[in-house]
């Protein structure tokens, strides 16, 4: 189902034409991710001096920071073809075999939302990636027999952003393991500025600043609201974004100044105001303001807990004195 959000980092229908297009394609061009970059960028030279496949990578983080994006890359830099699958995708081990028996020598293998997969087919990836073989079953019934079969030297690159559903044996054959993390406004800003340019809208400094601030550290939140800006900015001024034309377009939109919405502030208000900011169970919470106690968790949760307006004790989610100093209210003291 599709967040209903602006500013979900979920991919929404609206990205679906741009974002291949704003996909930086060399290492070079993708902003941040440093310790990322510095290691990957050693292990794809160390692996062509030796003319190897690279080693399994595995990518996680939240969505909407890179992780398809940097798939990508990995393969033009290795300059290798990538075949792209998802765990939900792939329903029969017939069918995993089947995808890696189409790779050639050398090529990348992205299983995207790869927690997804379910065992069976785990199973066959295990020999994949540590022997490059797979075993196939010929025949039914008592003359059934396994035969191994040899694979192409690959590379398996996962995706996921729930690190925690992964199978420890899955997640052990991997040998480079990376968490991608949100971005800072600076780099949200270089990242904007060369989507401007590829869109062909003008935006200056102010405007990639006041639009990286709002875009919750998140690339694919920066170049949605670009994209919602340039609307405004064609209509209502002369096409320009500068920092006040994304002021005016950005507070139309209800999102805030640190990128907050409305049900974000609802959530905050609702425990400032009808729990006195003492600490909320999470049911009791999410009844309170109408909402899934599982989407406060996973959805709205992560980036106030991120901004420090929120914090989780034993006792509940409490709105700490950041989250107080954002709506300009009083912190009630000797409170914790
Ligand atoms: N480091 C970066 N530099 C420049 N642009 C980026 C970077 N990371 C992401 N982007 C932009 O953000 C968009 C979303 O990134 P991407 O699709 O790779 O995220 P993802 O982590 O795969 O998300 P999901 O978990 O939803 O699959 C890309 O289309 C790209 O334009
Ligand atoms: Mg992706």
């Amino acid at each position: 189902m599709e967040d209903r959000r602006i500013l979900t980092a979920g991919m929404r229908d609206e990205d679906r034409d741009t974002e291949p297009k704003l996909r930086p394609e060399r290492l070079e061009n993708y902003i941040g991710q440093e310790n990322v970059k510095e290691n990957l960028r050693v292990f794809i030279e160390a692996a062509k001096q030796r003319g190897e496949a690279l080693d399994h990578v595995l990518l996680y983080g939240p969505p909407g920071l890179g992780k398809t994006t940097l798939s990508n890359i990995i393969a033009n830099e290795m300059g290798v073809q990538i075949k792209t699958t998802s765990g939900p995708a792939i329903e029969r081990p017939g069918d995993m075999a089947a995808v890696l028996n189409s790779l050639g020598e050398g090529d990348i293998l992205f299983i995207d939302e790869i927690h997804r997969l379910n065992r069976m087919i785990e199973e066959v990836l295990y020999p994949a990636m540590e022997d490059y073989v797979i075993d196939i079953m010929i025949g039914k019934g008592p003359g059934a027999r396994s035969v191994r079969l040899d694979l192409p030297k690959f590379t398996l690159i996962g995706a996921t952003t729930r690190i925690g559903l992964l199978t420890a044996p899955l997640r052990d054959r991997f040998g480079v393991v990376h968490r991608l993390e949100p971005y800072g406004v600076a780099q949200l800003k270089v990242i904007l500025l060369r989507s401007a340019d590829v869109l062909k809208v003008e935006l200056d400094e102010d405007g990639a600043e006041e639009i990286a601030r709002r875009s919750r550290g998140t690339p694919r939140i920066a170049n949605r609201l670009l994209k919602r800006v340039r609307d405004f900015a064609q209509v209502k001024y002369d096409g320009k974004i500068t920092g006040e034309v994304a002021r005016f377009a950005l507070d139309l939109l209800e999102v805030d100044k640190m990128g907050l919405d409305y049900i974000d502030r609802k959530m905050l208000m609702a425990m400032i105001d009808k729990f006195g900011g003492k600490p909320v169970g999470l049911d009791t919470l999410a009844a309170s303001i109408n909402e899934e106690s599982e989407t406060i968790e996973d959805v709205y949760e992560p980036y106030l807990l991120q901004l420090g307006y929120i914090q989780r004790t034993p006792r509940g989610r409490v709105v700490t004195k950041r989250g107080y100093d954002h709506f300009g209210l009083t912190y009630p003291e000797g409170k914790e």
